[in-house]
């Protein structure tokens, strides 16, 4: 019985209630009803499912989350992180079940290069397990941490494009912090683990959106401190834009913002009372300039209305930061340097991103070694028969 539960159906097979769907709905409210039937039903499109041999590389998980377990893998021939659902009584597998169709669908849903790339779903071996492409650089805390030489406004950057990318298609990320962003083989920075997104432009109540996230990161109305304490309040672009500014101070320190309070209740009080992180006394010598820490102050305004939209944030990097360091190397491009052919490969996913803004001599440089190495276009993405909505 919970076998045919599980199965995956096929997407050409399947209707959705003709009173779910009328020609004046949009994309964004016809995605949400799917959402919702994947996260009602506990089932997944064909589509969304990976075929082939997936074999777990280590006895024991590199992270466990609350209803999941991160695994090294192999699929493919390449290298995979595979997070599977971890519940032990049949009530929570299909709770969880419901909740992991829920994240499987947003995720599959958008592909970007600040994103981590979901390949698929697997039900072999059980249980169920998200499927996506490996990040051998960690997430971006212990990056930089380890890696103090980088560059610490490419990293920024790289993270408020891929979150302007979730707002500009109406999604709000929800549980953003510097453990949910990974660093990819080319030493860019790409969001993940989209549990917690919800669509921003609907009025979506079945997120557990509002319990989730971590207050170091969260805006202060999201705190549930307000005069009405039952209030539910849902996050939303501006709570992801003051989640940007904490990533900032883990970007320029490699600490969790405020890391000299242990307990909770000490932080979101600062929160609450207007108190944020003070200025990273090192970071000037990284790039923090005066402009840029008063955008990071104004991303984290205590009222939501007063935070500026991201793009403002992206230009303001895009300009003391145009790549250059990215398309100087790449004139010095080395077919033999496994290095070189990463950020390469990093550039041709950007695809007219990356060559959209440029000046007219970086864009040369670019479409000159993507003929060199005879690649022109950007590859699709493994399941690429699934519709987008
Ligand atoms: N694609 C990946 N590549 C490498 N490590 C990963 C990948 N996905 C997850 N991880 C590791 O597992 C941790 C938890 O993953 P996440 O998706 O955030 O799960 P959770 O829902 O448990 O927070 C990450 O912080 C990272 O260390
Ligand atoms: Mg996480």
């Amino acid at each position: 019985m919970y076998r045919e539960h599980v199965s995956p159906w096929c997407y050409s097979h399947y209707h959705l209630p003709t009173q779910a769907l009328t020609a004046t709905q949009s994309d964004s409210q016809i995605f949400k009803k799917f959402r919702q039937l994947c996260g009602r039903t506990g089932l997944l499109p064909a589509s969304h499912m990976i075929l082939g041999s997936l074999i777990k590389t280590r006895d024991h998980p590199i992270a466990s989350g609350a209803f999941g377990d991160v695994w090294e893998g192999i699929y493919a021939g390449n290298r995979v992180a595979i997070k599977s659902l971890r519940v032990y009584r049949d009530d929570d597998v299909r709770k969880a079940r419901k909740l992991f169709c829920k994240e499987v669908v947003m995720w599959r849903k958008i592909s970007h290069p600040n994103i981590v790339p979901l390949l698929g779903v697997s039900e072999a071996p059980a249980p169920i397990s998200m499927v996506s492409e490996w990040m051998p650089n960690g997430d971006v805390r212990s990056y930089v941490e380890k890696n103090p030489e980088v560059s610490r406004l490419q990293l920024l950057l790289d993270i408020s494009r891929g979150l302007s990318f979730l707002h500009s298609h109406e999604i709000v990320h929800g549980d953003l912090k510097g453990a949910n962003i990974l660093v990819d083989k080319s030493g860019r920075a790409r969001i993940n683990d989209f549990g917690l997104t919800i669509i921003a432009s609907l009025n979506c109540t079945e997120t557990s959106a509002s319990s989730g996230g971590t207050y170091r990161w969260m805006a202060p109305e999201l705190l549930g401190l307000e005069q009405n304490p039952n209030k539910r309040c849902l996050p939303t672009p501006q709570s992801d834009a003051f989640a940007l500014g904490m990533v900032a101070i883990e970007v320029f320190t490699g600490q969790v913002p405020f890391p000299e309070l242990t307990r909770p209740f000490a932080v979101t009080k600062k929160l609450v009372d207007g108190e944020r992180p003070p200025r990273p006394p090192k970071a000037s010598k990284l790039g923090l300039s005066n402009e840029l820490w008063a955008a990071v102050q104004s991303l984290w305004a205590q009222e939501p209305g007063d935070r500026p939209p991201l793009d403002t944030f992206v230009d303001l990097l895009e300009r003391v930061n145009p790549d250059m360091g990215l398309l100087e190397e790449l004139k010095e491009f080395d077919a033999n340097s496994d290095e070189h052919i990463a950020k390469l490969d990093y550039m041709l996913q950007y695809g007219d991103n990356a060559l959209f803004g440029m000046r007219e001599d970086e864009s040369l440089v670019l479409i000159e070694l993507f003929d060199r190495v005879g690649l022109h276009s950007t590859p699709s993405p493994p399941c690429s028969d699934m519709p987008r909505f």
